[in-house]
């Protein structure tokens, strides 16, 4: 981890805790909301409806206005409960992000698949990413399509999913007339691995790095040597797992909470950092795996 990664601030008090990306040209929360298993994993579930509109209203409430859903939860109806939780609030305060499936990153199936998604949400989406790479359909047409979709004003900026950093200058390679503006892979104290190569590059690119299963799905909120540290700072194990990511500059992770008591106390982990020594010991406590 690089000098230059962390964030100058150290464990002050952050009134408004966003950060900004070149590549978006604008500030988004530090910390965002994810929806995997909100309206059903590959299927449609609609029996905890209310619940999981609550939660996503209170998330919102408490300042985590990004969002992260794609078309494949809950066959879409992740985003339908992303749409109807958002109704009401104030459309540019919110960052919506959601992503195209592979077998639909085609020409026309990815037209028709942006419109359905934005059908579902109620509104444009502000970043729409190919959710994981494909040898099935050319990059450049995916990307192609992307500058459409934005000139349709479908969607407001591109990314990639679960991508590698050949692979992410491959799709930048395709685009002509707008940039990458972020890219969307697994980071968390239990999965350091894109830290010597795509972390580094989405920060030099002004790029969002958006950390998904930033909880290792919840493990790390049962962590007692990160309850332990944060005693000092009078927070939970989640909340200074989610700390010492947001802690490095390009990375906004976004934790994913049905439960509205998880998501208040993830909510917690934005308005302060920890300090200096506290984040190198947990850096130590979870060192990168070697591959
Ligand atoms: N691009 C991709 O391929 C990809 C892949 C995976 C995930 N994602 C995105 O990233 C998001 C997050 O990943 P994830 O959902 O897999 O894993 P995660 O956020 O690491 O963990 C979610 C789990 O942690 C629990 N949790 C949340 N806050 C908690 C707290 N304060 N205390 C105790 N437990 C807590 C949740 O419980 P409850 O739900 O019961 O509250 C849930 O079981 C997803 O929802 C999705 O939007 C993207």
């Amino acid at each position: 981890m690089t000098e230059k990664c962390l964030s100058s601030k150290d464990s002050s008090h952050i009134e408004m805790d966003t950060k900004y990306f070149k590549k978006l040209k604008r500030r988004v929360p530090s910390l965002g909301m994810g929806t995997w298993k909100m309206g059903g994993g590959m299927e449609r579930d609609e029996r905890y409806d209310e619940a999981w509109v609550s939660s996503l209203k209170r998330g919102l409430e408490l300042g985590l206005t990004l969002i992260d859903t794609a078309e494949i939860y809950g066959a879409g109806h992740a985003e339908e409960l992303v749409g109807e939780a958002i109704r009401g609030f104030p459309r540019e305060e919110v960052f919506i992000v959601s992503k195209v499936w592979p077998i639909h990153a085609g020409r026309e199936d990815l037209l028709r698949a942006a419109e359905a998604s934005c059908r579902r949400l109620g509104t444009y989406i502000d970043l729409y990413l190919l959710h994981w790479p494909t040898s099935e359909i050319p990059l450049s047409e995916t990307m192609k399509g992307m500058e459409r979709l934005m000139e349709r004003g479908l969607i407001r900026h591109t990314g990639v999913s679960n991508f590698r950093v050949d692979q992410i200058e491959e799709a930048r390679s395709h685009l002509s007339k707008v940039d990458l503006a972020a890219v969307q892979n697994e980071y968390s104290l239990i999965n350091r691995r894109y830290e010597l190569d795509i972390l580094p590059y989405a920060e030099r690119e002004g790029m969002m790095f958006m950390a998904h299963t930033p909880l290792g799905m919840g493990v790390l909120a049962r962590d007692s040597s990160l309850a332990r540290i944060g005693l000092k700072y009078g927070k939970t194990a989640a909340q200074v797992a989610l700390n010492w990511l947001i802690c490095v500059e390009a990375v906004v992770p976004t934790p994913k909470a049905a439960l509205i008591e998880h998501i208040e106390e993830d909510a917690g982990a934005m308005g302060w950092r920890l300090g200096r020594v506290d984040w190198e010991a947990i850096s130590r406590i979870f060192p990168p795996q070697v591959l």
